[in-house]
């Protein structure tokens, strides 16, 4: 019998590692998008519209069931005409159904484009500018389903409130598109009260990073930099093995990909159970 075993897990690595090789996972890829597949298995082979955020309200919510969460929220900052917000609330949807668990999304926007600037180089006036990106805020309110709400106002005063008043679970994941280095940083509240009833880390993705443009002195890089000098119980950082393993590794989106440590949690948890040993990476 082990040795049966054994010939499955290596006949079962011969077939992943020949469907991953280019250009047959270009097939692979094109069947998954059009047959019934469990979603972690579609997310793995990118087979979606918006794979960034499928992939970040999958692992919200295999992060929220690792934990006993039954309810968490996900949120687009910047939400234009509502493709990204639409693919998200979609995604949470059937990632709900498939764990059993409720996920609320929330879309902020301003609903007027892109705001005031802050007036110099950090808002990047070389790639946008103010009115960009509108939104028809009742056309989008129409077109979302039940579990999908927005937050219509400047992320500089509706972040606070929706903490206070709206946010009544862990956060799981946010995606962040507000172009801006001042929006970025104002809307990076959010992240900051993290607490004991969260998440231990939170997929955070950042779609403004590495264009020819992009600095480290401007834009997200800038209010990402910002937010780790001024919280001591949070850290962002780049997720460098969200990539691991997987077919597509390659894909830009993938290098957008943050973890929010929610370092007072971790400092309180404890592993418990067998000595952990080293294991083959699986889907
Ligand atoms: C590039 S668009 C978002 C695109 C969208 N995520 C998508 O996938 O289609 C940027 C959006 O950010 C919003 N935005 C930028 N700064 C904002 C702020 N301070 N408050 C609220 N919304 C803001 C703009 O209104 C604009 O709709």
């Amino acid at each position: 019998m082990p040795l049966a075993n054994s010939l499955t897990k290596a006949f079962n690595q011969t077939l992943f590692t020949i469907a991953c090789e280019p250009p047959i996972r270009l097939l692979a890829r094109w069947i998954l998008r059009r047959v019934k597949a469990p979603l972690p298995v579609k997310s793995f082979w990118d087979a979606a519209d918006y794979p960034q955020y499928l992939f970040g309200v999958l692992k919200a919510a295999q992060f929220a069931r690792a934990q006993g969460l039954t309810r968490i929220a996900v949120a687009e900052m910047g939400c234009a005409g509502g493709r990204g917000l639409l693919a998200m609330a979609r995604h949470a949807q059937d990632l709900a159904r498939h764990f059993g668990i409720d996920i609320r999304v929330y879309g902020f926007d301003a609903g007027t484009g892109l705001p005031t600037f802050c007036g110099d180089y950090r808002d990047h006036p070389d790639a946008w500018k103010a009115g960009d990106f509108p939104m028809d805020v009742d056309r989008l309110r129409q077109a979302l389903p039940a579990n999908t709400q927005l937050v219509i106002g400047n992320v500089e005063d509706t972040v606070a409130p929706f903490l206070r008043d709206e946010l009544d679970c862990p956060l799981g994941f946010v995606a962040f598109d507000l172009d801006l280095y001042s929006s970025t940083r104002a809307a990076l509240r959010i992240v900051e009260q993290l607490g004991e009833r969260d998440l231990l880390r939170v997929p955070l993705y950042f779609d403004d990073l590495g264009y020819d443009w992009s600095h480290r002195r401007a834009g997200e890089p800038l209010a990402i930099e910002e937010f780790n000098r001024e919280n001591d119980a949070i850290i962002i950082e780049q997720w460098l093995h969200a990539s691991a393993a997987r077919p597509f590794h390659e894909a830009p989106w993938l290098k957008r990909f943050f973890l929010a440590h929610n370092l007072a949690k971790i400092s309180k948890s404890q592993l418990v159970g067998e000595a952990n040993r080293v294991h083959d990476l699986a889907y």
